[in-house]
């Protein structure tokens, strides 16, 4: 086991990445979400290539692509600032264009491998909650703690919309609905490191809880972990 790590996964839009980063900050621990490097390869890739079907050209792209994710230098509501290749991509890593083709991307094994390489390297430092789709199952099997937060697609397609309007852009919410639904059918359905629940994971459906309660909650179980 390793100590000082926290796992948390879970489908599209579960408010999982708000909750690890306010666990994160309660605990002093790095914040890491491991979903920013799909989307900046598949960023790289639709600038480059203009499509995402070409496995082999996508592969070779995410083996080369120098990914950073520093501390926020603009305050307009992101979390970290998103750099590739020293380029500034924070906000268009969440265009509907990187939405659709983010899934099919991270079902390559080879994108996989570099990206899980370069995420293992910053677990095994401890102090660091990691968010994704596969961190207890396959980045960090040996995580202390492993939570894996649900939520109806109907609600988890509301939380999205919400923010989508809060950045003044305008999308439907029915094809934000159909995004998640697709994303999810794919990440889960993919032969490696397909998106689902660790052995171990506490799992936290996250319906009927507000942001602060899905925190409090797991700030509990890690209070009251066996150490
Ligand atoms: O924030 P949201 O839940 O919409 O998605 P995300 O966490 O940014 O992840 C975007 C996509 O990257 C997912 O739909 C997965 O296809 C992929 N992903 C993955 O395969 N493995 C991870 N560890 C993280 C993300």
């Amino acid at each position: 086991m390793i100590q000082n790590t926290i796992a948390i996964d879970g489908p599209a839009a579960s408010g999982k990445s708000t909750a690890a980063e306010a666990l994160a900050k309660r605990l002093d621990f790095l914040y890491f979400d491991t979903g920013v490097m799909y989307r900046a390869v598949t960023w790289a890739v639709l600038d480059q290539l203009g499509a995402v079907d070409d496995e082999d050209a996508v592969s070779q792209i995410a083996r080369n692509i120098k990914i950073d994710v520093n501390p926020a230098t603009v305050a307009d509501g992101r979390p970290n600032d998103v750099l590739v290749n020293g380029r500034d991509i924070t906000w268009e890593i969440r265009s509907a264009a990187v939405n659709a083709g983010v899934s099919p991307v991270s079902t390559y094994p080879q994108v996989r491998d570099a990206m899980t390489v370069q995420q293992r390297r910053i677990g095994v430092g401890g102090m660091v909650v990691m968010v994704g789709r596969d961190i207890g199952t396959v980045v960090m099997p040996d995580a202390e703690m492993k939570f894996f937060i649900n939520a109806s697609a109907e609600v988890r397609a509301q939380r999205r919309y919400k923010e989508v309007l809060e950045r003044g852009l305008s999308e439907r919410y029915e094809d934000i609905l159909a995004s998640i639904l697709l994303r999810d059918q794919i990440d889960s359905s993919r032969t490696v490191a397909p998106l689902r629940p660790a052995a171990d994971a506490i799992i936290i459906d996250s319906d009927h809880l507000t942001r602060e309660e899905v925190v409090i909650t797991l700030l509990d179980y890690w209070s009251k972990r066996d150490v």
